[in-house]
């Protein structure tokens, strides 16, 4: 249920920049490598959890089981490809209306925290200069449990002084709008409703609340 915002909790990759697609062309490498399909609708199972549970999703999908030495390296590979792409991204792959958002949060003195599965979120925020308009990062390195888990959520409500009743997150992931479920938060959906069925409303980018506010 929608209620009122106190503090707003972002995730990071296909929320604020535009980083979905790398981590897809990354795993389809790998995927390619080996010899299997794999799709953009098999990535929406990906999408939100951590490195090592997409690597283990992505060994379903092609039918492999990897003694653990062999996952390990794996995973390390895809992210060296991942870090091609990240390290070459500017502030032109940052979402529509994103950057504009979350400055008009803050001039409304709302709270803001990234919860992001991703261990490379603070290099990418440096990297589009966003990091100076959040509150507080929380991000793969500080979490031990993956989305659906609510951990990073509970996690960055902790750090912001919250109650979860307070928090609305803002997420493209279906396993990420149960962890803010699971967190007893309110969540909006960034993306296909058809995918984000459990969110409490899907819009299509946060262009759509910047131009919501303009219209009073
Ligand atoms: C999430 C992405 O934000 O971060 C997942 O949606 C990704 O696709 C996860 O696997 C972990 O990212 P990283 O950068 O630590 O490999
Ligand atoms: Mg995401």
């Amino acid at each position: 249920m929608i209620r009122e915002m106190r503090a707003a909790i972002f995730d990071l990759d296909g929320v604020i920049v535009d980083t979905a697609r790398y981590h897809y062309l990354a795993w389809k490498r790998l995927a390619d490598q080996y010899g299997f399909g794999f799709t953009e609708s098999d990535n929406e199972r990906l999408k939100g959890v951590s490195r090592v549970r997409s690597l283990e999703i992505l060994l379903e999908i092609g039918g492999l089981s990897l003694d653990s030495e062999t996952k390990t390296r794996l995973a390390s590979c895809k992210n060296e490809w991942y870090l091609e792409y990240i390290h070459k991204i500017d502030a032109s792959e940052i979402l529509p209306g994103a950057a504009k958002y979350l400055r008009s949060l803050r001039a409304r003195g709302i709270r803001i925290a990234l919860g992001s599965a991703s261990k490379n979120a603070p290099l990418i925020l440096e990297r589009l200069g966003l990091a100076p308009l959040f509150d507080v990062i929380v991000d793969g390195n500080k979490v031990s449990q993956a989305k659906p888990d609510p951990e990073v959520f509970q996690r960055a409500a902790g750090e912001l002084g919250m109650p979860a009743s307070g928090c609305i997150v803002f997420e493209d992931a279906e396993a990420g709008i149960e962890a803010a479920l699971r967190a007893g938060m309110g969540t909006v959906g960034i993306g296909n409703p058809s995918q984000l069925k459990n969110a409490d409303m899907v819009i299509a980018g946060l262009y759509q609340l910047v131009a919501l506010e303009a219209i009073g």
